[in-house]
């Protein structure tokens, strides 16, 4: 089975819509969301309605979709982050609003096959930067492989029975067969906001039988994206930042 994985959207459809040409040319089999579909973003119903016509097998929610949609009032949230979340909450519709709220907590096993969360697997806010992070998330877990999101930054952790490695993908094809006996932590990397200095969306491709992950960075209308956050009146350097990728 192969299963197209995504995460951290973030009301950006010309992203989304990228990734979805490019796969049109690969064949996958069942679409899978790891949170944070819309915030920051200027096209929130449009991101809703194109995810959910995917059908995706799992979702699940982000701490964005949370508070956009008003499950919790944001006051983790920085100053823009808040503001684009409040703008999101007015433009959505009903329908949607209604979907979003009834998005799950991770995490969620899929297919038996692999797990996914949205920060990690013991707390869906929390975030997986480095090793040490990584490594707890190891011990408090037994999953063999999960995919995560919430850091906007494609990385693999592998752990084998003798040591922790970091696999940071930084070509725009970027395939690892995973071995036995090794676990593995990976983040398919942000479809509509990257922060790994890289401005072209991320996702991933899971390919169950052969155990192989694909890594894809695919560009999009990157000038009409912003000026459309711009003509939403939202801040600035959230246009800004998804030039710069971070
Ligand atoms: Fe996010």
């Amino acid at each position: 089975m192969k299963y197209l994985i995504v995460s951290d959207i973030h009301s950006n459809r010309e992203a989304l819509s990228a990734v979805l040409s490019f796969v049109k040319r690969k064949p996958w089999d069942k679409a899978v969301f790891l949170g944070d579909l819309v915030g920051y973003g200027a096209n929130p119903n449009q991101t809703v309605d194109m995810l959910r016509s995917l059908k995706p097998l799992v979702a699940i929610r982000g701490n964005h979709d949370k508070v956009c949609s008003g499950l919790e009032d944001g006051e983790l949230f920085n100053r823009m982050a808040l503001e684009a979340a409040m703008w999101t909450r007015r433009k959505l519709t009903r329908t949607n609003l209604k979907w979003l709220r009834a998005l799950p907590e991770g995490p969620a096993v899929v297919d038996g096959a692999f797990a996914i969360s949205h920060g990690t697997p013991i707390d869906e806010d929390a975030y997986i930067f480095g090793e040490i992070e990584a490594l707890n998330v190891f011990r408090q877990t037994s999953f063999p492989v999960c995919f995560f999101g919430h850091s906007h930054f494609p990385v693999i952790f592998a752990l084998s029975p003798d040591a922790i490695t970091t696999i940071l993908s930084v070509v725009p094809l970027f395939l690892l067969k995973l071995k036995p006996g090794v676990r593995y932590l990976i983040n398919p990397g942000s479809v509509g906001q990257p922060r790994d200095g890289n401005p072209l969306c991320s996702f991933a491709i899971y390919d169950s039988e052969s155990r192989t992950v694909s890594i894809h960075r695919q560009s999009y209308p990157l000038r009409r994206t912003q000026e459309k956050i711009l003509k939403a009146g939202l801040p600035r350097p959230l246009a800004d930042r998804l030039a710069l990728g971070r």
